[in-house]
C-alpha cells in the first residue's frame, strides 16, 4: 500500500525527459556514474518519523560540514537493479523487500532510524519510474539503484545525528568488472581484513568500503580484478570478496561461507542459494577454509552489481590456481542463466520474486 508520508511530488518535469531513450551509447556502460533526471529525498525529523519524500532533479545535496555522516560516517547504503522486459516496456525490480528489510537491521546497528518497508519500496518506485528513459534497452545492462541512508544533522562530540536523510538515485549500468563476463581473478589477502567479529561486516555501512579501498588498490595495481579477505581470528576461513560474496563448487556440491555477522548477507547470494537448490544442487552455508578454495572445481562471485562472475584464478602466498578455460564452469553457468532470465523476465518466476511496474 501507499504510504501517505511519502507521496511523491514531482518538480521542474521538463519535456525533453519524455522521450523513450536517454541519449547515450548503450553498448558501452560499463559501472560509472551517469547523472539522471532525478532523486528521491526523504527527511527524518526529530521524533525519528519518515516524511515528506520528494523526488528533486538530480544534483549536489547541501549538507552541514559537521553532519555525522562526514564526521563518523553513520550512512548506509544498498545496492538493487531495474531491468526492462523483452516488451521494453514492463520494468522488473527485484525483491526490493529484502533490501528494504536489510537497511533497517542496518540502521539499528548504526543507531539510525530508517523508512519503513512501504516507504523504502514506494521510493524506489517513483525513482524508478522518473528516470524511466535511463533503463536500458533488454540485453544492454540494467538500471542501478542506489538508496542511502544518512546521518545528516550536524554533531560535533560523538554521538547519532539529530537528523537523517534517506535518498534514492540510480544510473544505468553494465557489467562491473573490467573483464566483462570473463572470469576475474582474485588475491586472498592476508595482511588487512574487512570484518572483525562484533564489528559491522554484516551491515551495509559506508565505512565497510572505504576500509577495503587500500588492499583493493594494491591487488588492482597488481593486475587482479580484487581482493578475497579472510576471517581475522584464524586467517583461514573465507569471507568474502571486496564488493561480492564467494560461492566454490566441489563435485557438484555448493559451499559458501556461512552468515555470521562479518559477511554481508547478499540478496544474490540467498537468491543463489534457493535457485541451486530448486535446481537440484546440494548448498552448504558453512565454514569453507583457503585449501578448499585451492582444490575446487569452479569458484564464482555474487551481487547486485556483479551478478554472477566466474573466478578464473586465486593466487594465495604467491601461488596462483587457475579454474576453468577462461569462462563459466558448468554449475556456475546454471545459476546464473536460471537467476538472470528470471531477473530479467525472460523465464516465469516461480520463486515470486520480481516486482513490476
Ligand atoms: C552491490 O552489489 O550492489 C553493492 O552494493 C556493492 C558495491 C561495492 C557496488
Amino acid at each position: 500500500g501507499i504510504n501517505t508520508r511519502c507521496n511523491a511530488v514531482l518538480s521542474n518535469s521538463s519535456s525533453t525527459e519524455t522521450t523513450e531513450y536517454a541519449d547515450i551509447d548503450w553498448d558501452s556502460i560499463g559501472f560509472g556514474l551517469k547523472s539522471t533526471d532525478y532523486m528521491y529525498v526523504m527527511k527524518c525529523n526529530l521524533d525519528g518519523e519518515f516524511s515528506k519524500g520528494e523526488l528533486q532533479r538530480f544534483g549536489n545535496l547541501e549538507v552541514s560540514p559537521s553532519a555525522g555522516v562526514l564526521n563518523y560516517g553513520q550512512g548506509l547504503f544498498e545496492g538493487m537493479k531495474a531491468y526492462r522486459k523483452q516488451d521494453g516496456k514492463t520494468i522488473l525490480l527485484f525483491r526490493p523487500e529484502e533490501n528494504a528489510n536489510r537497511m533497517r537491521f542496518g540502521a539499528d546497528r548504526m543507531c539510525m532510524p530508517a523508512p519503513t518497508v512501504e516507504q523504502f519500496i514506494e521510493a524506489v518506485k517513483a525513482t524508478v519510474l522518473a528516470n524511466k528513459r535511463w533503463i536500458p534497452p533488454p540485453g544492454k545492462g540494467s538500471l542501478y539503484i542506489r538508496p542511502l541512508l544518512m546521518g545528516t544533522g550536524a554533531v560535533l562530540g560523538l554521538a547519532p545525528a539529530p537528523e537523517y536523510t534517506f535518498l534514492v538515485y540510480v544510473s544505468p549500468v553494465g557489467n562491473y568488472f573490467k573483464e566483462g563476463v570473463a572470469p576475474i581473478n582474485l588475491i586472498v589477502e592476508s595482511e588487512f581484513h574487512r570484518a572483525t567479529p562484533g564489528g559491522t561486516g554484516g551491515v551495509k555501512t559506508i565505512g565497510n568500503y572505504a576500509a577495503v579501498l587500500k588492499a583493493q588498490s594494491i591487488a588492482k595495481a597488481k593486475g587482479y580484478s580484487d581482493v578475497l579477505y579472510l576471517d581475522c581470528v584464524y586467517k583461514r576461513f573465507l569471507e568474502e570478496v571486496s564488493s561480492c560474496n564467494i560461492f566454490i563448487v566441489k563435485d557438484n556440491v555448493i559451499s559458501t561461507p556461512e552468515i555470521k555477522g562479518t559477511i554481508l548477507p547478499g540478496i544474490t547470494r540467498k537468491s543463489i542459494i534457493d535457485v541451486a537448490r530448486t535446481q537440484g544442487f546440494q548448498v552448504e552455508e558453512r565454514n569453507v577454509t583457503v585449501d578448499e578454495l585451492l582444490e575446487a572445481d569452479e569458484v564464482f562471485c555474487t551481487g547486485t552489481a556483479v551478478v554472477v562472475s566466474p573466478v578464473g584464478s586465486i593466487t594465495y602466498k604467491g601461488k596462483r590456481v587457475s579454474y576453468g578455460e577462461g569462462s563459466f564452469g558448468p554449475v556456475s553457468e546454471k545459476v546464473y542463466t536460471v537467476l538472470t532470465s528470471l531477473q530479467m523476465g525472460l523465464s516465469e518466476d516461480n520463486m515470486n520474486w520480481t516486482v513490476n511496474l
